[in-house]
């Protein structure tokens, strides 16, 4: 039985073919309708989420299948003291895989060893969110056609930015990778993601406080949000989070086949005003996640 619960769990060949999955779902939708007929997929959500929760429930509907689970902690037994392994141990009863979101950095993995159905990390605190970086690789194949030789600049949380640290796992496989970091001294991508995945693989890397000095350098730009509940004290979350803006003079920086992606939520880091550029892919690639996710779901209940 195999989980997801770090991208590096998917070799590049496996993602290559989901991603071949995800396109050809996209073109043919018709030939996937009944391929989980009679599976139950549960989405098991302790944290808020709107966008991996629906696409993962819409992705199981489309695909034939049912979905049940919840979508707050108080609204489980958890809020009874119910550990996470019994949740799943018992979920496990019910659905026959099973998509959890919880606040607790390495949560998915403990649920992993006393589930019997396949456990998939749909984001785990500040640690890893690999479903959304499948959604990113398939909006960059599709967007850019290929993942070499790209400079790719993340930009704004990058401590706590869980979707940013299994990006950087996932695209450090790739030849002719140049990373830039773009974030405030406080923010700075942690030390154990950077020497595992761009030092110790020697990945040549920027690192800067200011975005407009590299904007005419980069590919790809992954905006991220400044995370208001991963901080301990409110004043510092106020003080950092309008730490970037990208903006349409900031655009006019940027080479005319860059792709802007944002895992979303948005809360101020890019204007709206940027919504109508052709180079800002975030939507999209919002929608991508609904068919890497079918693609994701039929690999792990091994249907073909
Ligand atoms: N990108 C992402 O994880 O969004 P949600 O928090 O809405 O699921």
């Amino acid at each position: 039985m195999k989980n997801l619960i770090d991208i590096l769990d998917l070799s590049v060949e496996e993602i290559d073919e989901m991603i071949a999955v995800a396109n050809d779902i996209i073109d043919h939708p018709e030939n996937y309708r009944e391929a989980c007929k009679y599976k139950t997929l549960a989405t098991l959500f302790f944290e808020p989420s709107t966008r991996t929760r629906l696409s993962f429930e819409a992705a199981m509907l489309e695909l034939g299948g049912r979905v049940l689970g919840f979508s707050e902690a108080n609204s489980s037994s958890a809020a009874k003291g119910e550990s996470v392994g019994d949740t799943v141990a018992v979920v496990s009863g019910y659905a026959d895989i099973i998509a959890m979101r919880h606040p607790k950095e390495g949560a998915p993995l403990v649920a992993s060893m006393k589930a019997t159905v396949p456990i998939i990390n749909a984001g785990d605190g500040g640690h890893n969110h690999p479903t959304q970086t499948l959604t990113d690789l398939l909006t960059i194949k599709r967007e850019k056609g290929s993942f070499d030789n790209l400079t790719i600049g993340v930009c704004g949380d990058l401590k706590f930015g869980r979707t940013v640290h299994s990006l950087i796992a996932a695209m450090s496989r790739y030849s002719g990778i140049k990373f830039v970091l773009i974030s405030p001294d406080e923010l700075k991508v942690p030390s154990y993601v950077k020497n595992a995945h761009i030092r110790n693989k020697g990945i040549p890397y920027e690192q800067t406080t200011t975005l407009d000095n590299v904007m005419s350098e980069l590919d790809v730009l992954y905006m991220t949000r400044v995370q208001r509940e991963r901080f301990f004290n409110e004043e510092d979350y106020l003080r950092l989070k309008d730490c970037f803006i990208l903006t349409p003079e900031k655009m006019k920086l940027a080479k005319q086949d860059l792709i802007v992606l944002h895992p979303l939520p948005r809360v101020n880091e890019i204007s709206t005003a940027v919504d109508d550029d052709p180079r800002a892919c975030y939507f999209r690639q919002a929608r991508y996640g609904k068919f890497i996710r079918m693609a994701l779901i039929m690999k792990l209940l091994e249907v073909k």
